[in-house]
């Protein structure tokens, strides 16, 4: 079956990104997709479009449904220029006259980007519904998840949740459904999104879906604007959201380090092997090879985070700041940390791990390993030490 077909009269006309490898910092070595749908009824509802080198071939995909001047109004549930690039170009095609429904952040920041008085912008809020002949379309404010204007759009009659970027994955492999990818590398990409696009707002998805839950609205489908649609389980991608938003740490710890003359990766090495010497669950992620967006999945769900660092001019290794800023951002909860490296002669690396550690509500769980230029038996010994007590604090969760 044609994978553009969500159900009867619902199409998806988005597109495939195949090349892109780095979204606004976060690795996407999959490409990605700018979904939009598509909706042929008595009245034709274009829901979101794409980012906008992709406008003519937004414009062939709806063609092949209707001729896109037949287009009666545009949804617009979020302002990202990934989903409203293609906006400008589509409504001088299909007559700017026509309007374009958005929350009401959405109207603030579509003017913001396109200019005030451009677009026949109408309001909707959450509650609020609107015919197109035989179908129902309501709509849910989403304030914050991820941006003050997302919102969700519900068709009733065909229980399918437009959920924006919320349940979205960065992929652009072979699969459009739910039913036509392991469950397993669904999950991988679903759980990366979140840790890089939503975690910050975990208390704003638990809340959303306990309201969605409160408003028993059945779900026969979820189509996010990103990656695969959920038609076969979309209870699967829910639950995973429960589990992600409540943030609690697992048994599994994760070693986030650099190093100038192996010195500190030889600590981090000892560390590591302590801590999986006791079954615990390590992953060892070097600043310099591994991405800060893979960086921040593993970090997601993990109990303990240590960082080592050598001290470069009197700070932490520049590769560290990247992380640790975009981690403070991300705002993971609910671990313990510590810190470790090497250092000439100031050493300050440590010290500076520390407060990051502190600022972002980590139990320190040790003051700190620093060693002098390069370690020798003892110094590993401390490592393994280390290692051991995080590995303790872990199993004792
Ligand atoms: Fe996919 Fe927030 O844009």
């Amino acid at each position: 079956m044609d994978n553009t077909i969500v159900c009867k009269g619902i199409y998806n006309v988005g597109v495939r990104d195949f090349e892109i490898r780095d979204f606004h910092g976060y690795s996407t070595y999959q490409g990605t997709t700018y979904n939009a749908f598509l909706i042929v009824d008595e009245k034709i509802v274009l829901m979101d479009t794409v980012k906008k080198p992709f406008t003519e071939k937004l414009l062939n995909n709806i063609k092949k449904f209707v001729d896109p001047k037949k287009i009666d109004m545009v949804i617009s549930n979020h302002t990202e220029m990934d989903h409203t690039g293609a906006l400008p170009h589509i409504m001088h095609y299909i007559g700017e006259e026509k309007p374009i429904l958005c929350s009401k952040a959405g109207k603030k920041n579509l003017e913001a980007h396109f200019g005030k008085g451009k677009f026949n912008l109408q309001t909707v809020s959450s509650g609020e519904e609107i015919s197109t002949g035989t179908k129902t379309l309501s709509f849910l404010e989403t304030r914050m998840l991820h941006w003050p204007d997302s919102m969700f759009t519900y068709a009733k009659e065909d229980k399918i949740l437009f959920s924006s970027d919320a349940f979205g994955q960065h992929y652009s492999g072979p699969a459009a459904f739910d039913d036509q990818i392991s469950e397993e590398e669904m999950l991988n990409h679903a759980k990366k999104y979140y840790a890089n696009i939503l975690l910050p707002f975990s208390g704003l998805v638990k809340k959303l879906i306990k309201d969605v839950e409160d408003m028993k609205l059945e779900i026969n489908t979820i189509c996010p604007d990103h990656g695969v649609m959920f038609r076969k389980d979309p209870l699967k991608i829910i639950n995973a959201y429960k589990e992600w938003c409540e943030q609690k740490p697992s048994k599994k710890a994760v070693v986030i380090y650099d190093s100038m003359w192996e010195s500190t990766r030889k600590m981090a090495d000892e560390i590591v092997d302590a801590i999986a010497s006791k079954n615990i669950p390590v992953v060892s992620m070097n600043t310099r090879k591994c991405h800060r967006s893979d960086i921040i999945t593993e970090v997601c769900d993990c109990g303990a985070v240590l960082f080592g660092s050598p001290t470069l001019n009197n700070n932490i290794f520049p590769a560290l700041s990247d992380i640790l800023t975009y981690m403070k951002g991300l705002k993971p909860k609910n671990k313990i940390g510590a810190a470790f490296g090497s250092y000439g002669w100031s050493g300050e690396a440590v010290g500076i791990l520390n407060s990051y550690i502190e600022e972002m509500g980590y139990e320190l769980a040790d003051p700190g390993l620093k060693v002098q230029y390069v370690p020798d038996e003892s110094d590993f010994e401390k490592c393994r030490e280390l290692g051991l007590k995080i590995a303790e604090k872990l199993e004792n969760l």
